[in-house]
């Protein structure tokens, strides 16, 4: 049937579809698919709309048509999850949540090693984990996997696609959840796609942005930014025949053109393939990039979240239980506009990882605090995942104008944060490595493990292990899902030797990505050990956060200690159904500090102390040691 330029008749999706049902699909469970094309068909298509106008409208029909190939295909045990994640659609809200993440060859050689390591993953209390990419790649330089030559193969060396899916089920008995990234803004220039893009196949020719000459990349790079300047300046490489194709990342990295409803579709395919695989989550990398507008910074462009939106609403129809989680590491205003229930439900919070960085450093709170009062806050239905650091590096994008509410002049401190994390400034404790440092911009990055960061590779052991501690404790008390990077858990150290490596030695993110550190998990149960002064202390932490239900969900009530130096927030919720608060105080300083008694006074006269489980006095002043942390029920 021909497409006009009012789309197609409403009716022709349901007749299509009806054909699309395979003779051994139960009733049951058609109707299941039935009824959630229902529920979302009409936003999927408003959205493709908009995005691709009514032309599009046979393209749509593909789409919808392979979510209902890929329900079907879909095991039975992933349905049944569907199923019992519909009756509880705030699992990945709750205070037990604990996610880890990892790369499979450097923590566990591959996806059988992997396995093995499930019993230390129960022991830590994981219900989350996030393996980095693991697909076919490019075999000299992948960007850490971040540059997928096919989506439905798993990288040979570390297994296969059926160890995998048995992997997620392995995990999920286990009560973990398995994430993996979806990397759909770029693939590897080897993919078929690109393949054949650049030979000029119809099918793939428009599947990337590809320019004749200089003249439209020079008109984009006008108001784009360089992501990766010591790859390459700008955001496009020259194709051997002189061509220019558009790759914001690594040169190998090349960006798919969403302007192309045939890449949705593609892209929408490998969604689907994936979840069916046994993935609960996929982290949505690089959200911010996906869509191009000549003369924008061509980053969070209202069609990125209209895709978003689009992809969310597919997996509603083929895997209703898949999460999206948010990739957006940009100014805190563009962070939060990818969170939604009908877009992504989860997303990285890098502006509080960022800002519990800038305490260490400081020794002061007030940016902390202010984040934690204005922009803590997300819809219902959604959670941050916080944490410390993460396989990249950090940038500190803080807003500009709110900094300088309390003084603070964004420009000037960043460069502060910067020498003080590559120790470029007298008497930092913390031994971080630039990243992109760009003289001409005066941009510039850090990479390293949160030890090395905290300081445990300088001098001072005790100090940096209570930092450290200090700093998992706020992540693992605002709310939200806590995510460890696997290994910093036993203060894994910075690991130089990437530096050895030619593929690695030009991206410093490597500092911060060690392999096992078997010497480490091997002590972790010794507190004499730094290992194991980490590790005991901050599996206390997380035991004591999974019997605090205050913890769960994101609610959080900023509370002014009156000392620049203590960081101070209740958590309201429910214990055994009652209203209960949690009351958190976390001393950034490496001084005793105090808190008043009348800064006291408006709590309860006593409280359980949570990680001594001590009944205590609150109305008399309070010390708290250097880096000291409280967590107080209140009733
Ligand atoms: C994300 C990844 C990063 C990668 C980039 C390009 O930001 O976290 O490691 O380099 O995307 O895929
Ligand atoms: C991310 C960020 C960028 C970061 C890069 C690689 O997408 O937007 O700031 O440095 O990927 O780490």
């Amino acid at each position: 049937m021909p497409t006009t330029a009012s789309g197609l008749p409403d009716d022709h999706f349901q007749k299509q579809l009806l054909s699309a049902r395979r003779p051994a699909t139960s009733d049951a469970d058609w109707q299941s698919f039935e009824a959630r094309f229902d529920r979302e068909f009409s936003r999927l298509r408003s959205l493709f709309h908009r995005i691709y106008g009514p032309e599009a409208d046979a393209e749509l029909l593909q789409v919808v048509l392979d979510a209902a190939a890929s329900w079907q295909d879909r095991p039975a045990d992933l349905k049944g999850i569907d199923a019992s994640r519909a009756m509880t659609p705030d699992w990945f809200q709750s205070h037990r949540m604990l996610g880890g993440v990892c790369y499979v060859d450097l923590y566990a050689g591959n996806l059988a090693g992997l396995r093995e390591r499930i019993p230390y993953f129960r022991e830590l209390g994981l219900t989350y984990l996030h393996l980095m990419p693991l697909f076919a790649a490019p075999a000299e330089n992948s960007d850490g996997g971040y540059a997928v030559s096919s989506y439905r193969d798993v990288d040979p060396a570390l297994g296969t696609m059926d160890d995998l899916a048995a992997l997620a089920r392995e995990l999920r008995d286990s009560g973990i959840a398995l994430v993996v990234d979806f990397i759909f803004n770029h693939t590897s220039s080897e993919h078929t796609w690109a393949r054949k893009a650049i030979a000029g196949d119809p099918e793939y020719r428009d599947f990337y942005l590809i320019y004749p000459d200089r003249e439209m990349p020079d008109a984009y790079e006008r108001t784009v930014r360089e992501i990766f300047p010591d790859d390459h300046p700008g955001s496009f490489v020259q194709l051997e025949d002189g061509r220019w194709i558009w790759a914001s990342f690594h040169s190998f990295q090349w960006d798919l053109n969403y302007r192309n409803p045939r890449v949705f579709r593609a892209m929408a395919g490998e969604m689907l393939y994936l979840a069916n695989q046994g993935v609960d989550i996929i982290r949505m990398d690089a959200v911010a990039f996906i869509w191009k507008q000549l003369g924008t910074t061509c980053e969070s462009l209202p069609e990125a979240h209209l895709l978003l939106q689009a992809f969310n609403a597919v997996c509603r129809l083929g895997a209703p239980s898949l999460l999206f989680k948010s990739e957006a590491i940009v100014h805190p205003d563009e962070v939060v506009q990818y969170i939604d229930p009908g877009e992504c439900q989860l997303s990285y919070n890098p502006l509080q990882m960022a800002l519990i960085w800038n305490s260490l450093a400081t020794r002061e709170v007030s940016l902390l605090a202010q984040a934690l009062e204005r922009r803590h806050s997300i819809p219902a239905g959604t959670v941050w995942v916080n944490y410390v650091r993460s396989h990249d590096d950090i940038g500190w994008t803080f807003s500009d104008e709110e900094a300088a509410e309390l003084g603070v002049n964004g420009h000037d401190h960043r460069r502060f944060l910067n020498a003080f994390y590559v120790n470029r400034f007298p008497d930092s404790f913390a031994r971080g490595v630039p990243f992109q440092d760009n003289p001409r911009t005066g941009d510039c990055r850090i990479s390293g493990t949160a030890a090395s960061l905290a300081g445990l590779e300088a001098d001072d052991d005790a100090a940096a292990v209570a930092r450290i501690l200090l700093i998992h404790s706020i992540i693992l008390s605002t709310g939200g899902i806590p995510l460890l990077y696997l290994g910093d858990e036993v203060g894994q150290l910075n690991d130089y030797s990437y530096l050895a490596d030619p593929a690695k030695a030009g991206d410093s993110r490597w500092v911060g990505r060690p392999a096992y550190p078997a010497d480490r998990y091997a002590t972790r149960t010794d507190p004499g050990t730094d290992a194991g002064a980490i590790y005991t202390r901050l599996r206390h932490l997380i035991k004591v956060r999974k019997q605090t239900p205050e913890f769960g969900g994101g609610q959080l009530v900023p509370f002014n200690t009156n000392n620049p130096h203590v960081l101070g927030y209740q958590r309201p919720g429910l214990l055994d159904g009652e209203p209960s608060t949690v009351v958190v105080f976390g001393n950034f300083a490496d001084t005793p500090q105090k808190i008043t008694a009348d800064t006291l006074s408006g709590l309860p006269d006593t409280a359980l102390e949570l990680i001594t489980g001590e009944r205590c006095r609150l109305h008399a002043p309070l010390t708290l040691e250097p880096h000291g942390v409280r967590w107080y029920r209140t009733p």
